[in-house]
């Protein structure tokens, strides 16, 4: 049995199926178009004798695959394959192909029909729920983009398996910051399972994983646009996102740490009991999601003050008051460098 949850945006409707097996993608397809998937080099490797039988379009693995010239170059293919305004694009992989297919379909012919098939647990989680779609600038991370929810996410945990260990982590990391902003029980639930999270225990990531994408459902359906709620989604984004591109480190390792220095603010502020804040960091380290991490504040300083995708000289920053619990605050720059330099 499988189980599905619905995220209902305006006019669209987005259907996310756990317990699904993806090799029965085709019931969820169209069968009077033409069907496209969008993949990378890796995962055909690994999947593509299993893939339905449609056109393939690869793309290398890796961030450097997500910019204008990849679209432009998937377009060219997707013309030459015929594809008209009924075609559908089947994006199979983690975040990275997630973001270039759903923008792909968006953009071509002013828009076609897309769905999911999603490889990661990053990917399950968080980056292809809740229809962000887009690509990097040469300066500036997902700069260019738009919201359109794909029609379905097929979430199957089969293909977690075989994840590399950091991969895996990084993931872990959405999957807690989703319980920490929003579900106490859903914190505690994962800090007294911590070694079954950590053996990859089917049943119990499974439950975990749906519970976490409730979380981002009622956010999504809340605020899809992020003009307030949603950005509570980005709790240890601020810190972590300019550590990830000053370092090039993983996104979760760059975020849990992010999360510890925003946890740490907080603190200080007088918004999160010293309790509640090592609590926090002790799942932070039981989970291993620091692992590798070699991060200074001083350099993520530096990056900070000279982020070009940032307007304004003040942000909207997440604090958390408690496990599941969290409130937006306006935080000038200036004061969020002064804190991070002396952060280690
Ligand atoms: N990854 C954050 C969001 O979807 O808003």
């Amino acid at each position: 049995m499988f189980q599905k949850i619905e995220i209902s945006t305006g006019q669209s409707l987005s259907q996310i199926y756990f317990g699904f097996d993806w090799h029965r993608v085709t019931e969820l397809l169209p069968s009077d178009t033409k069907v496209v998937i969008v993949t990378d080099n890796n995962l055909k490797l690994i999947y593509g004798d299993e893939f339905p039988d449609y056109p393939v379009l690869s793309v290398n693995p890796g961030e450097t695959s997500k910019n204008l010239a990849t679209i432009s170059r998937l377009t060219e293919q997707l013309l030459k394959l015929g594809v008209d305004r009924k075609g559908f694009i089947l994006g199979i992989g983690g975040g990275v192909v997630c973001d270039l297919a759903g923008f792909l379909a968006s953009v071509y012919m002013r828009g076609i029909r897309f769905g999911f098939i999603s490889t990661s647990l990053l990917s399950q989680v968080d980056a292809s729920i809740g229809g962000k779609n887009g690509v990097n600038s040469r300066s500036a991370k997902n700069i260019i983009g738009l919201f359109n929810q794909p029609e379905f996410v097929i979430c199957d945990i089969s293909m977690l398996a075989t994840l590399p260990e950091d991969e895996y982590l990084s993931g872990l990391t959405e999957l807690l910051k989703a319980a920490l902003i929003r579900d106490k029980q859903l914190v505690d639930k994962i800090d007294a399972n911590y070694r079954s999270v950590l053996s990859r225990d089917s049943d119990l990531l499974n439950d975990l994983i749906i519970q976490s994408v409730q979380i981002k459902k009622r956010v999504v359906q809340e605020d899809e646009r992020e003009s307030g709620e949603r950005k509570i989604l980005n709790f240890g984004h601020t810190f972590g996102h300019a550590a990830e591109s000053e370092y090039l480190i993983k996104h979760g390792i760059a975020v849990a740490w992010g999360m510890v220095a925003a946890m740490e603010l907080a603190n200080r502020n007088g918004y999160l009991h010293d309790a509640d804040r090592k609590y926090v960091t002790q799942i932070i380290h039981k989970l291993g999601l620091l692992q590798g991490a070699d991060i200074r504040g001083r350099d993520v300083a530096k990056k900070i003050s000279s982020d070009k995708k940032r307007s304004g000289d003040s942000i909207d920053f997440v604090f958390l008051t408690g496990p599941g619990k969290c409130m937006l605050e306006k935080v000038s720059i200036t004061d969020l460098v002064k804190f991070i330099r002396t952060f280690n």
